[in-house]
């Protein structure tokens, strides 16, 4: 149980903000979460001005009696620091604790989040304000775990004022030691930058055209370090006060600022915010899928939290559309489906006032009597009891993409042969391995990939050499790697490899890339297979997207090669034997079917088993514990019922009680979560 002290083992609630409330409001709210089968509330993240009014004045005495009638219903706490906004008294006295963008703007009081995370007085009050919280609330019965701050660099998410500038300058001399190895790293002696002193160092501020792109990237580097901060040191304090206790943060899987891997280490269980667009074709189906496989692979091997969604519609999308009843429910079921241990809402009671008062809520304007929302919540509730059984275990993929967030940093860089978006391109990798229902997990290029029976490594643009040795030693022991285009092209500090790309992978994939043909909206080619020469069928010929680059194959077998345009001829899909295992490369971007072609024959080649073979919009998803005990979550997506061969499997519906067997039929937006047999 990664939440300790649940009385059902699947964490269920939501944001509890009762500051915004009379407090004769609180015992309603307290009953209604009892009713709806709450266990668990992320109390208190934007109440920092309510705990500490003023500098010198603190009132705890509202959180006591929140915390105590919270215990006395049977809800544990995810206890906030409340550090996620300052109050406005620190930005009166303290304007330098603002964060200054790069065009040199102010992001003044009155909105959210508003310090920068280099800031002393900032780090020093948030600090004092975590040792009293966790001074006052260690041994209090209702505490279960703690909420550090709140998606940390959301809105802003670097800082150019004089205490960021300070700290980037330590962080190098820390780094680089001396200036001579800093303006090697960033090659400065390009356009006459060459630094003479630390001082005339600043973080990149907007500057006339192209900026150094080393620079940038340890500014990416320092940045997400610079929030990690803020979070260790509160970690560090709540953890000498409750060493027992588990702390974490919400994070937002896919975001680009932060290093997600570097803060798992520090979190004891990961957890993320979901708010799938319900106004995707999908309504935001594989934008979950993704962000949960993304946030269970940070802490492999443990379930994680759902912190955040929407019950139904957010209130800060240009369209904010609702959720049509029924899929709050199973985009639940979904994140427990990939590995979540509780699913959690912002908010508990829908706001009367503020920036987000027409986001839905688990108690919506309406109240909960009337309201369609409501019901659902309480539905849930009840229904998410009776999933207890599936709690701490685990989806166990065999395909891995490759996914660091240096390379995320580094591809997307200025002045590129055309703009590479890193984030789409994993997640239409992703997106062919989840609609035929291959789980896969994202892991960092020096991981241990010895588990999995296939590693993609989609535009891995910036590798190190100790990254490139693991992807090599994965292949040579019997594994099947396939990397693609604008792969290995930089080192750490952003420095071409010379020698022909991909660099450092050129051994392990047999070629050699000498030029690049980006193709962006104008240019067209295509991938023919050569053994598929005469069918012409579409798994015989892919079309080509963004990219494609002119290969010389070495010791590469070449399996396809592109039709038209500068490159006619030429390798675009090679794969070299090394060692026991074999190396694929592709050299070009792919559209969706051309994952799904790649992908299929990849599954198929190398014996990948989805855990049932589902209709188109079905998704699948299978939980395993310790004991070896299956759980299968089948998913309808559809808008009408659907029939799913169980093929071998049998089992218990946890949510019908019912046996199953053969076949099963799903009402539109339905699911069901078999206890399979055996085992
Ligand atoms: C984020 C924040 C919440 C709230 C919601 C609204 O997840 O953490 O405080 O603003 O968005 O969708």
């Amino acid at each position: 149980m990664i939440v300790p002290r649940l009385d059902s083992a699947l964490a269920y609630g939501g944001d509890y903000n009762p500051e915004q409330w009379p407090e004769t409001v609180w015992p309603e709210d307290a009953r209604l979460m009892r009713e709806a089968g709450v266990n668990f509330v992320s109390l208190g993240i934007f109440a920092w001005s309510r705990i500490q009014p003023t500098p010198t004045t603190w009132d705890f005495a509202w959180l006591d009696r929140v915390m105590d009638l919270l215990h006395a219903h049977g809800v544990r706490v995810c206890l906030a620091t409340a550090t996620a906004s300052p109050p406005a008294w620190m930005a009166r006295l303290y304007p330098d604790s603002l964060p200054v963008t790069a065009d040199g703007v102010t992001l003044h009081f009155g909105s959210r989040q508003q310090f920068s995370p280099s800031s002393p007085d900032y780090r020093r009050h948030a600090a004092a304000l975590v040792r009293r919280l966790a001074r006052r609330y260690a041994r209090h019965p209702a505490l279960a775990t703690w909420h550090v701050g709140n998606e940390f660099a959301c809105h802003m998410n670097e800082c150019h004022g004089e205490h960021s500038v300070r700290a980037f300058r330590a962080w190098l001399k820390n780094k680089y030691k001396t200036l001579a190895a800093l303006n090697d790293a960033w090659g400065t002696a390009f356009w006459s930058q060459i630094y003479g002193s630390w001082d005339e160092i600043h973080t990149p501020r907007r500057a006339p055209f192209i900026s150094n792109p080393s620079q940038l990237l340890d500014f990416r580097r320092f940045t997400s370090d610079a929030f990690l901060e803020l979070y260790r040191m509160e970690r560090a304090i709540l953890k000498r006060a409750t060493p027992e206790v588990p702390v974490t943060t919400n994070l937002m899987a896919f975001f680009k600022p932060l290093d997600y891997r570097a803060w798992a280490r520090e979190m004891d269980f990961a957890a993320w915010d979901a708010y799938p667009d319900p106004a995707l074709p999908d309504e935001g189906r594989h934008w979950s899928a993704v962000g949960h496989d993304l946030t269970r692979s940070l802490k492999p091997g443990l379930p994680f939290i759902q912190m955040e969604a929407a019950t139904s519609a957010v209130n800060w999308r240009e369209l904010n559309r609702p959720k049509p009843a029924g899929l709050m429910r199973l985009q639940s079921l979904q994140a427990l489906a990939r590995g979540a241990d509780g699913v959690m809402f912002f908010q508990w009671r829908a706001s009367l006032s503020g920036a987000e008062k027409y986001h839905s809520a688990m108690v919506p304007h309406v109240g909960a009597e009337r309201s369609r929302i409501h019901d659902e919540v309480r539905r849930l509730g009840a229904e998410l009891k009776k999933l207890a059984p599936v709690a701490g275990s685990t989806v166990r993929a065999r395909v891995a993409i490759v996914m660091d967030w240096e390379a995320w940093w580094a591809l997307e860089l200025e002045a590129r042969p055309v703009r590479l978006d890193y984030m789409a391109t994993l997640h239409a990798v992703h997106r062919a391995f989840y609609a035929q229902n291959h789980a896969a997990d994202f892991v960092h290029p020096e991981a241990d990939l010895s588990g999995y029976a296939l590693v993609v490594a989609p535009v891995l643009y910036l590798l190190t050499a100790k990254g490139a040795a693991k992807l090599d030693d994965y292949a040579r022991r019997g594994g099947t790697l396939l990397a693609t285009y604008a792969s290995g092209i930089v080192d750490e500090h952003e420095r071409v490899v010379p020698g022909g790309y991909p660099g450092l992978l050129r051994d392990t994939l047999g070629v050699w890339v000498e030029e690049w043909a980006p193709l962006g909206a104008r240019f067209t080619n295509r991938l023919r297979f050569r053994r598929d020469r005469a069918a012409r069928s579409a798994a015989g010929e892919l079309s080509c997207r963004e990219w494609t680059e002119l290969v010389h194959a070495e010791q590469a077998e070449v399996l396809a090669t592109f039709t038209d345009d500068l490159l006619a001829g030429r390798p675009a899909l090679t794969c070299n034997q090394v060692g026991q295992g074999r190396a694929f490369y592709l050299a070009s971007g792919l559209d969706a079917a051309g994952w799904d072609a790649l992908a299929a024959r990849l599954a198929a080649e190398l014996g990948l088993e989805p855990p049932l073979q589902a209709p188109r919009d079905v998704e699948v998803s299978e939980r395993v514990d310790a004991e070896g005990r299956r759980h299968v979550f089948i998913l309808n997506h559809r808008h009408e019922p659907v029939t799913v061969s169980l093929a071998a499997l049998r089992g218990t519906d946890l949510l019908t009680g019912r046996r199953v067997a053969k076949r099963i039929r799903l009402a539109a937006l339905d699911a069901a979560v078999v206890a399979a047999d055996g085992a």
